[in-house]
């Protein structure tokens, strides 16, 4: 099995070269390429991540890695082929700009594989490689094998959603961004990025899904013993629009800008809200009395108090009456 795991890794890595070769050598890769290069990716960034393309063949990279002795038991092990009918086998991804996932060591454990947006193509828009002996998704973090050093310098790491908001935020300069491959960020995750930095931001997409994802992500991070705070896009942005479209200066504002756990949680019970509306009002003030009443320290309980107060433009004493009562029967 140890061999087999051996097997695996030298199987990706000659998959990773070849998905590349497709997109930057070959026509069948043009398409792609121009892709990539109107979302503003160009070489360098190809090279930095090893991207690539799978072409729309249905058995090019299997018989490629046939003709390379690779037995097709282990090319399934990999999650690089499906099963058809009568015993036959096709590669999982088709058409698609590749995205290689490596761990940090900087060795292929995985790929994503993108739709391209002009074809009609059918499929969900990521396709991600299944759980491999080499793969756990939830215990990995895209880009760290490029990140790691960097996050180690500064002691802090910027976690981001999706591999192109990743690769952006390099080619802008902030490579101490990570991708937790999709909205679910575990306390693996968590625990991984421990070992580099004790402080982290969030700066996931500016969407629902997004902002429920940065509440889990929060407290995750914040049980693990790292200093979180959450940068805060324009709604319905991520980190890849917001620097294509505004540049590196307005991202280092958000960062400057990043709000605490319990500013963002506040912001989060208000937002959407219409505080005119008796019931709603109460609903709102009752979830902050909640979370307020959880802060421990009674200094940061009046500063956050006061915050709250003034984003609801609600009477900060009866707020902290109704704070110190629900805090001292939590006691
Ligand atoms: P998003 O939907 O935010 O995509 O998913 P994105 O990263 O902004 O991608 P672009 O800009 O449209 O190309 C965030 C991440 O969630 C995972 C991927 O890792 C993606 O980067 N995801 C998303 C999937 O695994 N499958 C999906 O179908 C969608
Ligand atoms: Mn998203
Ligand atoms: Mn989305
Ligand atoms: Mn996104
Ligand atoms: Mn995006």
């Amino acid at each position: 099995v140890y061999k087999e795991r051996e097997n695996i890794f030298s199987l990706n890595k000659l998959a990773a070269r070849f998905y590349n070769y497709l997109l930057t050598d070959t026509n069948m890769g043009k398409e792609a390429l121009e892709y990539l290069n109107k979302r503003g990716f160009n070489e360098e960034d190809i090279k930095r991540f090893h991207l690539g393309y799978a072409a729309d063949e249905w058995q090019l990279l299997l018989n490629f890695l046939k003709k390379k002795d690779f037995s097709i038991h282990l090319i399934k092990k990999a999650g690089l082929i499906s099963e058809g009918n009568n015993n036959s086998h096709y590669d999982k991804f088709r058409n698609r700009v590749m995205f290689p996932i490596f761990n940090n060591r900087g060795e292929v454990i995985a790929f994503g594989g993108r739709i391209l947006d002009s074809e009609d193509n059918y499929g969900p828009k990521y396709l991600n490689s299944p759980e491999t002996q080499i793969f756990s998704k939830k215990k990995n973090l895209y880009g760290l094998h490029l990140a790691k050093d960097r996050i180690r310098k500064e002691n802090s790491c910027i976690i981001m959603e999706g591999y192109t908001d990743v690769i952006q935020a390099h080619k802008n300069g902030f490579k101490n961004s990570i991708a937790s491959l999709g909205t679910a960020f575990t306390e693996e995750q968590a625990k991984l990025i421990k070992r580099y930095a004790e402080n982290a931001y969030i700066a996931y997409d500016a969407d629902t899904a997004g902002n429920k994802a940065t509440l889990r992500g929060l407290d995750i991070l914040n049980n693990t013993g790292i200093n979180v705070k959450v940068i805060e896009l324009e709604e319905g942005s991520d980190p890849d629009q917001l620097l294509k479209n505004e540049g590196s200066d307005v991202f280092n504002e958000l960062i400057e800008n990043a709000v605490n756990l319990i500013d963002f949680k506040i912001n989060m019970i208000v937002k959407d809200k219409n505080l005119s509306e008796p019931g709603i009002r109460k609903k709102v003030l009752r979830s902050i009395v909640e979370l307020l009443s959880g802060v421990e320290d009674n200094l940061e309980r009046e500063i956050y108090l006061e915050r709250a107060a003034a984003k609801t433009n609600f009477k900060a004493d009866i707020l902290a009456e109704e704070v110190e009562k629900e805090f001292k029967e939590n006691k």
